[in-house]
């Protein structure tokens, strides 16, 4: 038998064993939950749904009842199923304690906490790590984030959140992978899998939370909890997506959401929980609602009472109530009445306790309580090299005039100028866990540690953008002009070689809570600019933001600029490995830059609509699709991103495959330094019984190119690829001609067109 034919039979062999070994552990799982749910009071049960916040640290209002003691009591009791915000190796086993040697059946609880983008050690916001388009940045980033979570007692993440967002006034934008469903799909897989593992047992790793459930990313005008209308088109073939993708990939958790979708709180939604959810994808872990959002479905005006709230959320599918205590005062009486089937709450007790056999956590409740694992785990050297890699990895290179990038490590004088420069706090980004308060490497240190000892760095203020406390839960004060700093930077500009400045948003200008109507830079930032343009034209604008902002003026002016994001705890290193040309720039944008804020929402998947661009004229006649003040499309489009190599896109080909078509595509570097280029491959059906976009991103691959070479790439686009969800969510693909893309973005692309039949 020839050696391959063997490794094929002893590699399946192998699959089988795994699969059969996972079936039997899955069947014993739910044989002992069977066995503890037969044994379990109604009150159990319903302890088992409630969510509890510790008295540790708040992440939202504190419920007005609020009582550690009465929760201690009832968690003694076997009334509480879980806790968020409760931490550290010793916190988590004190009160794990109370539950295990407590409670009649000593059921363990489960500890949660958001984990968004790293523990103690930061790396890049969710949205900078889409920008890198790595899948691995995203695996590799969860899989240090749980390592650390779980050596301080956390069971289980909060993230990721996965929800598409197309609007740059939403503050919680930054949390997300950005406008695309592909690219969210893409990064959400290697979240789960980096935060899950293989088993969900071993110590290093946490149960992941796949939220917001449904359709958050769309609240009307980008105001945060505002009411979501969109078709059930957008929901299926946007929102949707990246749910199912961590659904297949087992993500334990779902959280839902704050938002109503069409006239129905995510909470009380029996069509997105059961239907969707729970039905069609199968999933089989427990959904938990955000924090007391089943409480608010009586303001959303949907609930009567806190009563009827627990009822239609638990009748929808909200396994466990974090923060509303609706379920802990009423499940009880509402089973007990019949108005509530037992079976309804035994199937949310059911999934809850089958993650908590999962975790391990009936084998030894304290099996994360280690604070030796603790001490060595958090905040390692290798960790931080984690968080370096995956920050320059997801800065996107937007201008490069002049060749002003890379810079000469040896440059004599380089002035490193603004506030945002050199603060070691905004780097770290909102929804931060446990970083330590000014921890990270600020852009000042990373230059001065990359440049040659005869170099002299002079640093400069400029300007103040906030002022007054900044935290995450407070109101952040911008202050609106402030000129004082300019004198001092003008003259520090005009003496060096090179000016570096940085520029953008403080990190609680973005996150929960943080909406804004003008993306434009605050402050005096801009009129800073201006100044300096003046006296130094060598100036390299690095921008660190958690938006997509609207900046003409420096898309015009500066020869160089550098979108650096929130870049996490070693920010000023990842930022100077791309200054320095020590790591070449391979990001690209996940989110439209707009020209302005009234762009908004602004993405690149539109539909064509009846009166699209080609419908202007020269004759200035008005009557197409535009506005009179703006351009329609995007600064800086989706997709986008320099190299400092050239990248030559030619010879794109389609050719009829079995399932679809087959398209290739050759790229030559033409410069003289290797790089990475990121192909992308967009398509548009063309006539379709539901319109299409004109371009959709369907694939991409990421490649290496020496200098002078040229590669040849191929994509298999199949009916997965070229369907789309029709009404009653059915996916399949409609014959007809299909327009295939490919290029380094979405806006300069190759195409060619082919017809097709499935
Ligand atoms: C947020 C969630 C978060 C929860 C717990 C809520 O305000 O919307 O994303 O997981 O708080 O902190």
């Amino acid at each position: 038998m020839k050696t391959w034919m063997m490794l094929v039979l002893i590699l399946s062999g192998i699959l089988v064993e795994a699969q059969s070994t996972m079936d039997e552990k899955d069947e014993k799982i739910a044989r002992q939950v069977q066995e503890l749910l037969d044994k379990m009071t109604l009150a159990e049960k319903v302890g088992q749904t409630n969510l509890y916040n510790g008295t540790w640290e708040f992440t939202g209002p504190v419920p007005a009842d609020d009582n550690s003691q009465e929760k201690a009591e009832l968690i003694k009791n076997g009334g509480v199923g879980g806790m968020l915000n409760v931490l550290t190796a010793k916190g988590t086993r004190e009160a794990q304690k109370l539950a295990v040697e407590n409670s009649r059946l000593g059921i363990p609880l489960i500890f949660g906490y958001d984990v968004i983008h790293g523990y103690r050690t930061m790396l890049p916001v969710p949205l900078a790590q889409a920008a890198s388009w790595d899948p691995e940045v995203a695996r590799k980033g969860a899989e240090v984030a749980a390592r650390e979570a779980a050596a301080s007692g956390l069971h289980w993440t909060f993230s990721p959140m996965i929800d598409i967002s197309r609007d740059a006034r939403w503050g919680r934008i930054m949390e997300s992978a950005g406008e695309d469903a592909f690219l969210t799909s893409v990064m959400t897989k290697a979240w789960v899998e980096g935060y899950q593992g293989e088993d969900l047992s071993a110590v290093h790793t946490i149960a992941a939370c796949a939220k917001h459930f449904a359709a958050y990313g769309f609240a009307e005008g980008g105001r945060d909890y505002n009411t979501v209308q969109i078709s059930d088109q957008t929901l299926y073939n946007v929102v949707l997506p990246p749910f199912k993708v961590a659904a297949d990939a087992g993500v334990a958790t779902f959280m839902n959401a704050f938002n109503e979708l069409n006239g129905v709180p995510a909470n009380g939604s029996e069509f997105l929980q059961r239907d969707i959810l729970k039905g069609k994808w199968g999933f089989d872990g427990f959904v938990v609602s955000d924090w007391g959002s089943i409480g608010e479905m009586i303001t959303h005006g949907f609930a009567a009472n806190d009563k009827d709230a627990a009822r239609k959320a638990m009748r929808a599918g909200s396994d466990m109530d974090m923060e509303a205590r609706a379920y802990e005062k009423h499940l009880e009486a509402l089973v007990s009445s019949g108005e509530l089937d037992e079976k309804i709450l035994d199937d949310a007790v059911r999934r809850i306790l089958t993650i908590k056999f999962k975790l391990g956590l009936f084998e030894d409740p304290y099996r994360y309580c280690d604070e030796q694992r603790e001490s060595e785990s958090i905040g390692t050297t290798e960790n931080l090299a984690v968080a370096r890699e995956a920050g320059r990895k997801s800065i996107v290179l937007l201008k490069n005039d002049k060749g002003l990038l890379p810079l000469p490590k040896d440059v004599k004088s380089i002035a490193v100028i603004g506030q945002l420069a050199n603060s070691k706090d905004v780097p770290l980004g909102s929804w931060r866990a446990q970083a330590v308060t000014n921890s990270a490497v600020s852009v000042l240190e990373g230059i001065e540690s990359a440049v040659s000892s005869d170099t002299e760095v002079t640093f400069a203020k400029g300007y103040t953008l906030t002022t007054g406390r900044r935290t995450f839960i407070h109101e952040l004060t911008i202050v609106p002009e402030d000129e004082t700093g300019f004198d001092e930077a003008i003259a520090v500009a005009k003496s060096a070689e090179v000016t570096v400045l940085v520029l953008g948003e403080d990190c609680f200008q973005t996150g929960e809570g943080r909406s804004q109507t003008d993306i434009q830079l605050k402050g005096s930032q801009l009129a800073l600019f201006r100044e300096l343009m003046k006296v130094n034209q060598n100036i390299v604008v690095v921008l660190m933001n958690g938006r997509p902002l609207a900046i003409p003026e420096l898309a015009a002016e500066a020869p160089a600029l550098v979108e650096t994001w929130f870049a996490g705890s070693q920010a000023g290193h990842s930022i100077a490995d791309v200054l320095f040309g020590k790591y070449n720039p391979s990001g690209k944008l996940p989110v439209s830059f707009p020209y302005h804020v009234g762009q908004e929402p602004l993405y690149y998947d539109r539909k064509s609509t009846g009166r699209p661009q080609t419908n202007a004229t020269d004759d200035g006649l008005v009557f197409w699709s535009h506005y009179t003040d703006a351009p329609n499309e995007a600064l800086y489009p989706f997709g986008y991103g320099l190299s400092y190599a050239n990248f030559a896109y030619d010879q794109l080909k389609l050719s009829k495959s079995d399932n679809g078509v087959t398209v290739s595509v050759s790229i030559t570097n033409t410069s003289s330094l290797d790089g990475i280029e990121t192909v992308q491959v967009y398509v548009h059906d063309v006539v379709a019984s539901w319109t299409q976009p004109t371009k959709r991103l369907v694939a991409y691959k990421q490649v290496e190119l020496k200098a002078g070479s040229t590669y040849t790439v191929e994509f298999e686009l199949t009916e997965q690829e070229l369907g789309f969800y029709h009404q009653g969510y059915e996916f399949y693909a409609e014959d007809g001609t299909f327009v295939v893309m490919v290029g380094g973005n979405s806006r300069d692309v190759l195409k060619k067109s082919i017809d097709l039949s499935f």
